[in-house]
């Protein structure tokens, strides 16, 4: 078993981040409710704990509170078990020790200058000096008993603290935002100097551990694999291969909704170059009868949900019954925060739009789920597919939709005008890869509009349709900035859309963020 670090999350927006420079740091963690019961944190054997930020002010009447028990939890050796309280984290210890927190008289967000006043492991290898950031509106006015000072800026006298006789530290600023400038080195200092982690979790280990795992749980029995293209079944696919070989069939649906080219790219790149067993079942016509007429968004989502359902669940069943034996298991691209989500002591965040249940899948299917992914984040599972040797232009790929196209052809949806998409979003993507922008931006992809508008070409007049251009910047899609491309870049790709793409005469840039707007359009 690796060593791990558990982090109680007490609501904060940031703590899956947290989980992630830990983890940066070759260190496993996890994330449990700020309430877990003491005896069940005990039994994790963890080697160190984190206290994540919160919303809340440790006064307010049902603010999530620090059992007192957690502060004198022992590790497995014997010896004090460390813990880092950050922000809210700290608040909730302060509370429990006695210590004063207060609301502060300037809120405080944005960047501060910290300053060490004293050196720690915690501080190896930071600068005296060095930028931070801070999102608070409460805080520590006096120190608990038996803490003292170790760093300061000048709107939080008190940034960090330590205790005089144990390894317990506080902090008032985000270590795990970037803009913290070192704030990535205290979180790995925490893990691997004050809880003395030697780093034993990598994407290498992981594959090793995972192949045997599944091999042992599998047996001889075969797994099914819903295969969409993207970075998730993708690389779940090659690691599944890898450990069960031609016990697993991955089933790809042509939803008639894909990009240019996916359809025929998706089966090369499985049952050609990885020689993994690849049923691909055409449903387009299915799917694009069934929306046919269909102008409303959700109703379109709702559609294009069911009858993936029906497919898939046909062709599993199908595929499941050859040969004999049943196949037992049914293998999911789930990662961690889909599972965090849903043990969140937050409750899961508000619906917007209907896309986390697109895809999902029936409960009464009758197969065991394989989830290898389960504990990963997105870039871990990149991470593993370059090791496996999935290609570049998956592992790298943008995210995108389930629905796919169809909420990208604005209004009702046609074969005609999906051709008309995807040849604009072709020469765009493809753009994007040669001047080296894909990397650049989050997500980046056409829209085609359900207006026409008048055009001059030569001496003719046109009256052709207007496609939209979208790239965005983001960190999760949960917020996201217009991306900034060069004005000459934009040129040139509207000129080749107008020129190549016959029935497209008019090309604009899409300069609005989430919030207000979303990402897509539909
Ligand atoms: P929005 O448009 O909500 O998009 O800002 C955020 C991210 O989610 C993707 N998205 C979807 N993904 N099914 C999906 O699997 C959907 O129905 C869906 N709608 C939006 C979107 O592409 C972006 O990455």
């Amino acid at each position: 078993m690796h060593q791990r670090l558990i982090i109680l999350d007490f609501g904060a927006q940031y703590t899956q981040l947290i989980a992630r420079r830990i983890r940066e740091a070759g260190v496993y963690t996890e994330i449990f409710p700020c309430n877990t019961p003491t005896a069940e944190i005990n039994a994790l054997q963890a080697t160190g704990i984190v206290l994540s930020g919160g919303p809340a002010s440790v006064y307010e009447p049902g603010a999530p509170q620090l059992d007192p028990a957690v502060l004198s939890l022992k590790r497995q050796d014997g010896s004090p078990m460390p813990i880092l309280g950050i922000c809210y984290g700290l608040q909730a210890m302060a509370h429990v020790l006695n210590g004063s927190v207060q609301r502060a008289d300037a809120r405080e967000f944005g960047r501060a200058e910290l300053n060490i006043v004293e050196e720690d492991p915690l501080f190896d290898g930071v600068p005296q000096r060095s930028f931070v950031w801070m999102s608070h509106g409460d805080h520590l006015s006096a120190l608990p008993p038996g803490y003292r000072l170790i760093a300061r800026t000048d709107n939080a006298p008190i940034a960090a603290v330590k205790s005089d006789s144990e390894p317990h530290y506080g902090v008032q600023f985000h270590p795990e935002v970037v803009h913290s400038e070192y704030g990535r080195s205290m979180l790995s200092n925490f893990a691997r100097h004050v809880c003395g982690c030697v780093g034993d979790w990598t994407p290498a280990s992981f594959i090793e551990e995972k192949v045997a795992e599944i091999r042992k749980q599998v047996g001889q029995d075969r797994v099914i694999l819903g295969l969409s293209g993207g970075v998730d079944s993708s690389v779940a696919a090659v690691l599944l291969h890898q450990a069960v070989g031609d016990q697993l069939t991955c089933v790809f649906v042509n939803n008639g909704l894909l990009r240019k080219g996916e359809w025929e790219q998706v089966q090369y790149t499985f049952r050609d170059h990885f020689h993994i067993n690849l049923e691909a079942v055409d449903a387009s016509h299915l799917f694009l009868s069934r929306l046919d007429g269909v102008t409303d968004p959700e109703k379109k989502r709702k559609i294009i949900g069911n009858t993936f359902v029906d497919v898939f669940d046909d062709a599993t069943e199908r595929i499941a019954t050859l040969g004999g034996q049943r196949a037992r298991f049914l293998a999911q691209g789930t990662l961690y925060p889909d599972v965090i989500e849903s043990v969140s002591f937050k409750g899961p965040s508000a619906t917007i739009k209907s896309h986390h249940n697109v895809g999902g899948l029936p409960e009464e299917m009758n197969f065991e789920i394989l989830e290898p992914f389960r504990e990963l984040f997105k870039d871990e599972v990149r991470e593993i597919g370059r090791l496996l040797g999935v290609p570049d232009d998956i592992v790298n790929r943008h995210p995108f939709p389930g629905p796919g196209l169809a909420i990208r052809v604005i209004s009702d949806v046609s074969e005609a005008k999906l051709n008309l998409l995807r040849e604009a979003d072709d020469i765009f993507i493809k753009e994007l890869k040669k001047h080296g922008l894909y990397d650049e931006v989050w997500q980046a992809f056409a829209v085609l509009l359900p207006i026409q508008t008048v055009g001059v070409m030569g001496d003719e007049r046109t009256y052709e349709n207007v496609c939209a251009l979208r790239a965005v910047t983001s960190v999760d899609g949960m917020t996201a900035d217009w991306s900034v491309l060069p004005s000459a870049f934009l040129a040139h790709v509207s000129n080749r859309i107008v020129n190549e793409v016959r029935g497209i005469n008019r090309v604009v840039y899409d300069i609005s963020s989430k919030p207000p707007a979303t990402i897509e359009w539909e």
